[in-house]
């Protein structure tokens, strides 16, 4: 494929913004706004937020791009309740990685080298009241790993430590760390480039844990080929098509600098850590580029970039486990509020006796972070917290419904967990009918009538043909009205004619 033929707008994170306005996703404010202000509006907004004018450079930022599943959706062209059916497509489909020229690439209009690239220079704000410094939030790590060739693609967030330093957590296990520590044990440098701004599908994708070379998979998720070109001052190959890149290494020294806190993902606090150093060599980016925050912490989890990003990560891993371990799942649910990972809800149609059980166990075990589950029939819509909360208060029995285990691999952040615990428990709720249980009317949902009746002349004639409930009466009899029923009735009751039976239907005795 020509580099003709690449379209380098068509994923470009400032398109898709531009795409949100009038559509009530996004809020765009024109004026003059000091980045000490930026968390508390973004905070305020749940909406993706366009701020034109940010600290005394004027610069443009834009937050809480994929704060919202709906908005995900529209990144990969669908609806919300299609989203994980659509990138569970995409994940299947195959594109090519093309490299481009450097000369082509838009993310390179503007080159900055040696005293010229700046970190400090760039519209980083203070994201929460005890951070360490202001975060580069919505930074995607892209590093070649030397032992396959392939590029591995994450998130990880830059504390500025100066104009050409940030402080790099990398303790969580991760791809990036196991790269970094080779590494580093021997004493080498790892040559890093972090993306700022780039299209929510490529998010998405740097957040997913594969075995694959991770361009391929930004190109999958695109479903279309990724341009890609080589940073100016290391190897590392980054879309061709992004905003901005911060181009740099992790110095060999290990986990030795002091990095946070920071307002993390489950809407706390993480401590001050030992961590690598990153050090900038350069800033390349497009003429016009479009800085990016990613929302993290505080108490409107359900309105972060983390949390939408970590429910796709989930229900991807959840359902593939699914897949395997029962016969018929019929949808997943991350909630974002749990940070997209601790609380799971799963429909199933249950083919044989225990399915919900197997899914509670298959659930526990396929990622470390998942914490809570929570199974029900596919009546209940596991989007509706309404639902959800309906079916927790009906169809459980605590001592008969409820799956606790513990000493699994779990997160260190839990703030539950006792200080120190490398184990966590986990709690499966089975919220489904007891399997084969035959339609007890005290298990039906009221719905409105729906006058589903062949016809009769009486609403004894109806009667004759066989017992009916009364909404069957009223089809029967073509009433639109369902009091001239309720007179006939009494008449047959005066005459000693009428009857019930055990589900409420009128018969003749
Ligand atoms: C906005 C955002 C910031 C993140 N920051 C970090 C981070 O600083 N450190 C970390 O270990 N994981 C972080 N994560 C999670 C990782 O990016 C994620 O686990 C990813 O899959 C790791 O990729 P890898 O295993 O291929 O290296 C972040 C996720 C998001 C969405």
């Amino acid at each position: 494929m020509s580099t003709a033929d690449i379209d380098f707008d068509r994923f470009r994170l400032r398109t898709f913004v531009e795409g949100l306005t009038g559509s009530g996703e996004i809020e765009v404010r024109p004026e003059p706004v000091d980045l000490a202000d930026v968390a508390r509006l973004l905070e305020e907004v749940p909406r993706a937020l366009w701020l034109r004018q940010v600290g005394p450079e004027r610069a443009e930022l834009v937050g809480n791009v994929v704060a919202a599943r709906s908005r995900l959706a529209r990144a990969f062209g669908t609806t919300p309740d299609a989203l994980l059916p659509e990138v569970l497509r995409r994940l299947r489909v195959r594109h090519p990685v093309v490299e481009v020229p450097q000369a082509e690439a838009p993310v390179q209009q503007v080159v900055l080298t040696g005293a010229d690239a700046d970190l400090t220079a760039l519209p980083v704000h203070l994201q929460h009241e005890l951070d360490g410094a202001p975060y580069i939030s919505a930074s995607m790590d892209f590093a070649i790993d030397p032992a396959t060739g392939w590029t591995n693609v994450g998130f990880r967030r830059l504390m500025l430590r100066g104009a050409r330093e940030a402080g790099v957590d990398l303790v969580a296990p991760s791809d990036l760390r196991a790269i970094y520590l080779a590494h580093a044990e021997q004493g080498r440098p790892l040559p890093v480039s972090f993306v700022v701004g780039c299209h929510p599908v490529d998010q998405v994708a740097a957040v997913m844990r594969l075995p694959v070379d991770e361009l391929g998979l930004l190109a999958s998720l695109r479903d279309a080929p990724l341009p890609v070109v080589k940073c100016v001052t290391n190897e590392v190959r980054v879309p061709a098509d992004a905003e901005l890149v911060l181009e740099g290494y992790l110095d060999e020294r290990g986990h030795v600098e002091a990095e946070g806190p920071y307002g993390e993902f489950l809407g706390y606090y993480g401590g001050v850590k030992r961590n690598p150093v990153f050090h900038l060599t350069a800033i390349t980016r497009r003429s016009d580029a479009l800085f990016q925050t990613a929302t993290i912490g505080g108490r409107g989890l359900a309105h972060t970039d983390t949390s939408a990003l970590g429910v796709v990560r989930t229900e991807v891993a959840v359902w593939r486990a699914l897949e395997t371990a029962v016969r018929e799942p019929v949808a997943v649910c991350a909630t974002a509020s749990s940070g997209g990972t601790f609380n799971v809800r799963v429909a199933l149609r249950q083919r044989v006796p225990g399915e919900a059980r197997n899914a509670i166990a298959a659930v526990f075990s396929c990622m470390a972070n998942v914490k809570h589950v929570f199974v029900v029939d596919p009546d209940v819509d596991i989007f509706s917290d309404q639902q959800m909360d309906w079916a927790l208060a009906t169809r459980f029995q605590a001592d008969r419904d409820l799956v606790v285990q513990n000493g699994f691999r779990t997160l260190p952040l839990d703030p539950s967990l006792e200080p120190g615990t490398r184990t966590g428990a986990k709690a499966g709720f089975d919220l489904t009918w007891p399997f084969g249980d035959g339609g007890r009317l005290e298990r039906a949902v009221p719905e409105p009538p729906r006058y589903d009746c062949p016809q009769f002349p009486s609403v004894r004639a109806a009667l004759e043909d066989g017992p009916k409930h009364f909404a069957e009466l009223m089809a029967a009899t073509r009433s639109r009205d369902g009091r001239e029923v309720v007179r006939a009735l009494d008449q047959l009751r005066t005459d000693g004619k009428l009857d019930r039976d055990e589900r409420g239907r009128y018969l003749l005795s």
